[in-house]
C-alpha cells in the first residue's frame, strides 16, 4: 500500500457510492427476458438505446464509412498512422454543425474553438485542469450527476461545493442558494473558480429557464469566475419548454467579445444524443483561445480514434439523416418517459415534471419509514434486492431531501419498462398492505382492551394471518384481504 500513490489509494473517486454499487449488483444478476426473467432490471444507467435501430441501417447504406474507404478506395493507412491531436477538421466541422442544429440554429459554433476528448467525462476533467488548481472549488447545483465526484475531483484535487436546490421550487437554482454556496466555500477557505451546471439536468430531466441562466451569468460576471455548461443532453429535449443554450443567452445579451464570453465553456458528447457512449466522443467548446490551446495539449491523454472520427464525420454530414434521427429520437424518448410517468402515477408515485433527458426524478418520500437518508438507503436496498430494479438514490446525486430517486427509462425495451413498473406497483401495494395490516391490528388491540366482542375479532384476525402467511414475522405480514383489495384497485387504475 505504502508504495502506491495517494491518488491510487484515496476514496474520492466515489466508487463506493450507491450509484456504482447498484451497477455492481445489476452485473451479478442482470435481467434477461429469456435467460434470467427474475434478474435485476437496470434503471440506473443513463443510456439511450431507443434509436440504435436507425443507426445500423445507416451504416449498411454507407459501407465506405465503416470500411474505412473514400470513394471506394481504402484509406486504412491514412487512418492507422499518426494522428494530429488537433482532431480531423472535417469531423470538427460536422460536430459543430450538429451542435448548432440541435440548438435550432439559433447559435453557431466555430470549429476552431473545439477540443475533441474521449467523452464528456474527459472534457469535464480537462476543463478542471485548465481552470482550477488543486484545492480550488467549483460550485454545482444539487442534485447533480454522481459521476462528477470522479470526473471533477478525483484526479484534479478540485473541490465541489454544492448549491443546494430543493423541491420547494422544482429544484431551480436561486440567487440565495448560490450565494450561500459561495459563502460556504469562503468559510472553508477555498478559492471559487467557477460554477458548473448541467443543462438539461441530469438527474432532473429538466431544461434550465432563461432567467436561471441570466442569474448564473450575472453571478459569474460579478465574481469574475467561470461558467461551465455541460450540455450533453441538449438533443434529448422532447417537449416544451425548448432548450436554451448558455451561448444563446450570451448572444441575446450582447456579451460576445466580452470577458464573460471567454469565461463560459460548453461540454458536449455524442454519448446521449446519438446513443454512442462506447465510441467515446466528447468535446469542449470554449471562447478563450488559451483554454482551447491548453485543452488541446491535454487532450492527447484521451483522443478520439481516427476511424471513429472518420465514421462519424460521414454520419453527421448526412443532414437528412441527422434531422430524421433527432425527430424520431424525440418521439421515442417522449413516449417512453410518458409510459414511465403514467405507470408510476398508477402506483401512487409522482415524478418531477420533465421535458428532457433519459431519466425521471421520482418522488418516493412517502415510502420512507422516516425522513432520513438511512431510510432512503433502506428503501433503495429493498428496491434493488427484493423488487429487483436498480435505480439511483437521491443521496448519490447529493440531493438534500431524502426520498428522491433517479429512474432511467431509455436503456430498455418497452416490455422491460412495463415489467419494471409492474414490479414497483406490487411493491408499493405490499407496503400499503403492511401498513394497513399494522393499523388494523393496533386498532383491534385498542378495542380489545375494552370489549370482549372485539377480543374475538382480534383472535380471528390472528387466525386469518396464521392461515395466509407463515414465513414473515407477524407485524410485517401482509394482510390477505387487503392484498386482493389493493391489487384490484391498482388493476382498475391500470
Ligand atoms: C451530465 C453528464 N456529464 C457527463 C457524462 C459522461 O458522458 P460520456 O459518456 O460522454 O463520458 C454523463 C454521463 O452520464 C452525464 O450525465
Amino acid at each position: 500500500m505504502g508504495l502506491l500513490s495517494r491518488r491510487a489509494t484515496c476514496n474520492t473517486h466515489g466508487q463506493d457510492s450507491s450509484y456504482f454499487l447498484g451497477w455492481q449488483e445489476y452485473k451479478k444478476n442482470p435481467y434477461n427476458e429469456v435467460n434470467n426473467p427474475n434478474g435485476i432490471i437496470q434503471m440506473g444507467l443513463a443510456e439511450n438505446q431507443l434509436c440504435l435501430d436507425l443507426l445500423e441501417p445507416w451504416l449498411m447504406k454507407n459501407p465506405d464509412a465503416l470500411g474505412l474507404k473514400r470513394d471506394g478506395i481504402s484509406i486504412f493507412k491514412e487512418l492507422a498512422l499518426f494522428q494530429d491531436y488537433n482532431g480531423f477538421p472535417a469531423f470538427k466541422r460536422a460536430l459543430v454543425d450538429f451542435m448548432g442544429e440541435i440548438r435550432g440554429n439559433k447559435v453557431s459554433f466555430d470549429p476552431n474553438h473545439v477540443v475533441l476528448t474521449a467523452g464528456a467525462t474527459s472534457a469535464n476533467e480537462t476543463l478542471m485542469f485548465c481552470l482550477a488548481d488543486q484545492g480550488d472549488a467549483f460550485l454545482l447545483p444539487t442534485p447533480y450527476y454522481p459521476g462528477f465526484d470522479r470526473d471533477l475531483r478525483w484526479r484534479t484535487g478540485v473541490e465541489i461545493v454544492p448549491i443546494h436546490c430543493t423541491s420547494s421550487n422544482g429544484f431551480k437554482v436561486t440567487l440565495p442558494a448560490i450565494e450561500q454556496a459561495y459563502r460556504q466555500a469562503q468559510k472553508r477557505k477555498l478559492r471559487v473558480k467557477g460554477v458548473l451546471i448541467t443543462n438539461p439536468s441530469n438527474p432532473l430531466g429538466t431544461t434550465m429557464a432563461r432567467d436561471e441562466l441570466y442569474l448564473l451569468i450575472n453571478f459569474i460576471e460579478d465574481k469574475q469566475i467561470h461558467l461551465i455548461s455541460d450540455e450533453i443532453y441538449a438533443g434529448t429535449v422532447f417537449t416544451s419548454p425548448s432548450f436554451v443554450s448558455v451561448m444563446e443567452v450570451l448572444k441575446d445579451r450582447n456579451l460576445d467579445q466580452t470577458q464573460v464570453w471567454e469565461r463560459v465553456h460548453i461540454v458536449y458528447s455524442l454519448s446521449k444524443d446519438l446513443g454512442l457512449p462506447g465510441f467515446r466522443v466528447g468535446a469542449i467548446y470554449s471562447n478563450d483561445p488559451v483554454v482551447v490551446s491548453a485543452a488541446i495539449k491535454m487532450s492527447s491523454f484521451g483522443l478520439v480514434s481516427s476511424q471513429t472520427q472518420y465514421l462519424l464525420s460521414a454520419m453527421l454530414f448526412d443532414k437528412k439523416f441527422t434531422k430524421e434521427y433527432m425527430s424520431e429520437n424525440h418521439k421515442r424518448l417522449q413516449k417512453q418517459q410518458k409510459d414511465l410517468v403514467s405507470g408510476l402515477e398508477k402506483a401512487g408515485i409522482r415524478c418531477l415534471d420533465s421535458n428532457a433527458g433519459l431519466f425521471c426524478w421520482v418522488d418516493m418520500r412517502h415510502l420512507l419509514k422516516s425522513n432520513t437518508f438511512e431510510a432512503e438507503m433502506e428503501l433503495w436496498q429493498k428496491i434493488v434486492y427484493h423488487v429487483k430494479i436498480n435505480i439511483s438514490p437521491g443521496s448519490s446525486c447529493h440531493c438534500i431531501e431524502p426520498g428522491w430517486f433517479r429512474v432511467c427509462f431509455a436503456n430498455m425495451l418497452e416490455s422491460t419498462l412495463k415489467l419494471a413498473i409492474q414490479r414497483l406497483k406490487s411493491f408499493v401495494s405490499s407496503i400499503a398492505m403492511k401498513s394497513q395490516s399494522h393499523q388494523e391490528l393496533k386498532s383491534l388491540r385498542r378495542k380489545a382492551r375494552n370489549n370482549w366482542v372485539s377480543r374475538l375479532s382480534l383472535q380471528s384476525f390472528y387466525d386469518r394471518e396464521q392461515d395466509t402467511t407463515t414465513e414473515v414475522s407477524f407485524s410485517y405480514r401482509p394482510h390477505f384481504m387487503s392484498l386482493s383489495n389493493i391489487a384490484a384497485t391498482l388493476d382498475a387504475a391500470a
